[in-house]
């Protein structure tokens, strides 16, 4: 087989990269692991930046998103019952959209269908080879059958656990981590959300954040101990403590009901560097991870593929290499700073089960007061929320 692009992982980094390389008449192939309805069944954060709707628009698949995506305006903070808005589109211009990944991952596959795109779901055994020349290959199993992709570039969009990243050589990689103490809980209602926007609230039992999926299907999540299991958490016991989590109008608010999923994901960040090595570009999870706190996952996939879309195509419209040159140095950039806002969000709104915490629940105090107080200190983290420009 033969393509120009091949692609590892048809998550929603690998699908919307192959979308818009279409859209510039760009060939590629796409190998995921596991089946369609194993992809669309992960259930992920739903809060897209602009830009992101932007590029989901470029790319041809926002009708959905167009239609059923509910804008925000701005977000609560709480401090122990003490609320602190921020206005993030008075500050900075822009809003956030609320739409599942899952839904932009469904919308993604049917527009890959409708042009027929070549997606190889079940490709397993996936290796890469000579991706320190021009002629790199990717080796996998398909149907019982071993087959050879022939390609002019590999681009990793496989995940954290994905078989790119180890493809770098060790000499010329680093990783950078952090783990966190604690993990979050997450459940999945059908039932009005608590309120229009966003709550994310620091409680002395730890953080708890409202989210929502529509106007009839929310999204809560609690901070637990990292050994927490689900089976532990009987819908009963989540919906209490996330209550005695809430400020009191937004508790008066909470509607139960059974929850339609329930899932525990530790937090951590990491970054690899570099995100290219010759033939192989590392796009989304498969070059960082970011903790869920303020929802930069998917839309630092979003960018580092807006960056890889636009130098493909500039190499295949006019030889020109100078994006290709540049993506690791402007994926990174971005990348950083949204690790930065995502840890240090992460830092503001949890207990960190210290002994001897005193200090830092001081400084904790003391930055929610600046965010109460001073619209430089808001402006600064709308600037971020709402995603930093490209
Ligand atoms: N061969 C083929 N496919 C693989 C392999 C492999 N060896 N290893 C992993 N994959 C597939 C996975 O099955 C998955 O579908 O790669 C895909 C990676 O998808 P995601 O993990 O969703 O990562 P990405 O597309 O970068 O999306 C980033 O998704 O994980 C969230 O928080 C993250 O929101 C962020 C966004
Ligand atoms: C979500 O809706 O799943 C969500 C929203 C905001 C976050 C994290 C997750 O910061």
């Amino acid at each position: 087989m033969k393509t120009q692009v091949g692609i590892i992982g048809g998550g929603p980094a690998g699908l919307l990269l192959s979308q818009l390389l279409y859209v510039n008449g760009i060939e590629s192939v796409v190998l995921e692991k596991h089946s369609r309805e194993h992809v669309l069944g992960r259930i992920r954060a739903g809060l897209l930046e602009r830009g992101t709707v932007q590029m989901l628009q470029q790319a041809g698949v926002a009708a959905s998103l167009n239609k059923n995506g509910l804008e925000h305006d701005g977000v609560e903070l709480v401090y122990k019952g003490r609320n602190c808005r921020i206005d993030f589109f008075e500050l900075t211009g822009s809003k956030m959209t609320i739409y599942g990944q899952t839904e932009v991952t469904r919308d993604l596959y049917q527009a890959r269908e409708k042009t027929g795109g070549r997606i190889l779901h079940k490709a397993t055994d996936v290796t890469l080879a000579g991706i320190d020349t021009e002629r790199p290959k990717i080796q996998f199993h398909h149907d019982g059958q071993a087959k050879t992709l022939d390609c002019d570039f590999v681009i990793g969009c496989d995940g954290y656990h994905g078989v790119s990243r180890a493809a770098i050589p060790s000499k010329v990689k680093r990783e950078y981590q952090s783990s966190f103490p604690f993990a979050w809980l997450g459940v999945l209602s059908e039932t009005p959300p608590v309120s229009e926007e966003l709550i994310y609230a620091y409680h002395q039992r730890g953080f708890a954040l409202c989210s929502m999926r529509s106007k009839t299907r929310s999204r809560y999540y609690i901070q637990v101990p990292l050994d927490a299991r689900v089976d532990h958490w009987p819908d009963d016991r989540f919906w209490s403590e996330l209550n005695t989590r809430l400020p009191s109008e937004a508790a008066r608010n909470l509607i139960t009901g059974p929850s339609i999923e329930k899932s525990i994901a530790p937090l951590r960040s990491f970054v690899c560097e570099p995100m290219r090595w010759n033939s192989l570009f590392l796009a989304g999870d498969a070059a960082h991870i970011v903790p869920p706190t303020g929802a930069k996952g998917l839309n630092l996939a979003v960018s580092d593929v807006r960056y890889l879309s636009q130098a493909l195509s500039e190499f295949y419209q006019n030889k020109a290499t100078e994006g290709l040159d540049n993506y690791s140095q402007r994926a990174l950039d971005r990348v950083w700073k949204a690790s930065r806002f995502s840890w240090s969000m992460t830092r503001l709104l949890h207990d960190f089960y210290e002994d001897g915490s005193a200090f830092s629940n001081r400084i904790r105090e003391a930055e929610f007061e600046y965010l109460a107080t001073s619209q430089a200190a808001r402006m600064s983290f709308a600037e971020s929320y709402v995603g930093l420009p490209y």
